[in-house]
């Protein structure tokens, strides 16, 4: 609701006049609160992660989606609602499933959106809740932590989310600033500047807490993702609390799952209309592919966020 969300991002005006500041991706300027980077005045907002480290409350059943812009987010959010759902939508003509007629990211909302909303799922507390997030683990609402709430967390080669997002800001960005060049959007993400980043710091702040509590996060790849998708989304399914049961896999339900999430099939339903504040669906859906960095980054930009990569992952498994 517009009047709350002027309101809410006029409570923090003053806090982010303080703070240390670059040029954005979409808008004039990025900031830098808490070792991360935020946008201002939108949906997934730097005053919406205030706002709710201010107010927001967990569940300890809450299961919360995270990724960085670009990793797959609108992909992960759709198979989890289709997987979640899978038994209500049964048998009913395919045409009224939800993902055949809204955005993903009208399925799954993300907190820093709802936070705005006062939706029933954000208010009633006896609904059990799926949610997105790109805000980074250190900086989440202390009562997320206090619950201890379950991640999925999905990733993708820092490459590929350079060229994703590259294409998705110049469509977002402010027309006033004209259109970011590959060269300036290179040098903003290898030193750490985007929405919600560094991306390095992120993915390793997620990658630290699934190793000491397993149990509590299930960590994905994108890249695993397409050249796999059966056994992730099984593992995605059980990680839920709804594995496959035999005779699902016997009657092809994974199979009907990934279909009806695949890039071919939510391309073609979100050729229209907008979801999160204007952002038109098709930006959401692009190529949908593994390696694309290949037709865009020189030799030597390869090799820097190759060098950035080694050093920030040294010692752990996360690999491309
Ligand atoms: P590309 O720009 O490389 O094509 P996010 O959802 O986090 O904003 O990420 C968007 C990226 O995921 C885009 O990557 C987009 O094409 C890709 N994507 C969207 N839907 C997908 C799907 N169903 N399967 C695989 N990739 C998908």
């Amino acid at each position: 609701d517009k009047e709350n969300m002027a309101l809410i991002f006029d409570r923090y005006k003053d806090k982010l006049a303080t703070l240390p500041k670059e040029r954005g991706w979409t808008c004039e300027n990025i900031y830098m609160y808490q070792g991360f980077w935020f946008e201002s005045m939108h949906t997934v907002s730097i005053e919406s992660l205030m706002a709710l480290q201010d107010t927001f409350e967990a569940r300890p059943n809450d299961i919360y989606l995270v990724t960085l812009p670009k990793a797959g987010t609108t992909w992960l959010k759709a198979l989890t609602f289709a997987l979640v759902h899978r038994t209500r939508y049964k048998n009913r003509d395919l045409l009224t499933h939800p993902l055949l007629v809204y955005n993903p990211h009208t399925c799954v909302p993300f907190i820093e959106v709802e936070v705005f909303e006062n939706t029933p799922t954000y208010v009633d507390p006896h609904l059990s809740r799926l949610f997105a997030t790109h805000i980074p683990y250190t900086s989440l609402p202390q009562s997320i932590h206090d619950c201890g709430c379950r991640f999925v967390y999905l990733y993708r080669n820092p490459k590929d989310v350079l060229v994703s997002l590259f294409y998705f800001a110049n469509k977002l960005r402010d027309k006033s600033l004209g259109q970011l060049t590959f060269e300036e959007a290179f040098e903003l993400f290898s030193k750490g500047i985007m929405l919600s980043g560094s991306y390095w710091d992120h993915v390793k702040g997620y990658h630290k807490v699934s190793l000491e509590h397993p149990e509590k996060v299930l960590f994905l790849k994108y890249e695993d993702m397409i050249t796999d998708t059966t056994s992730n989304v099984k593992r995605l399914a059980k990680f839920l609390g709804c594995p496959f049961t035999e005779e699902e896999e016997a009657t092809g339900a994974v199979q009907e799952i990934i279909k009806l999430c695949s890039f071919g099939n939510l391309s073609k339903v979100n050729k229209h209309g907008t979801s999160l504040d204007d952002v038109p669906n098709h930006a959401y859906f692009r190529e949908g592919k593994v390696g694309d960095w290949m037709n865009h980054l020189t030799d030597d930009m390869s090799r820097i966020l190759d060098e950035i990569t080694e050093q920030k992952f040294h010692g752990l498994e996360i690999s491309f």
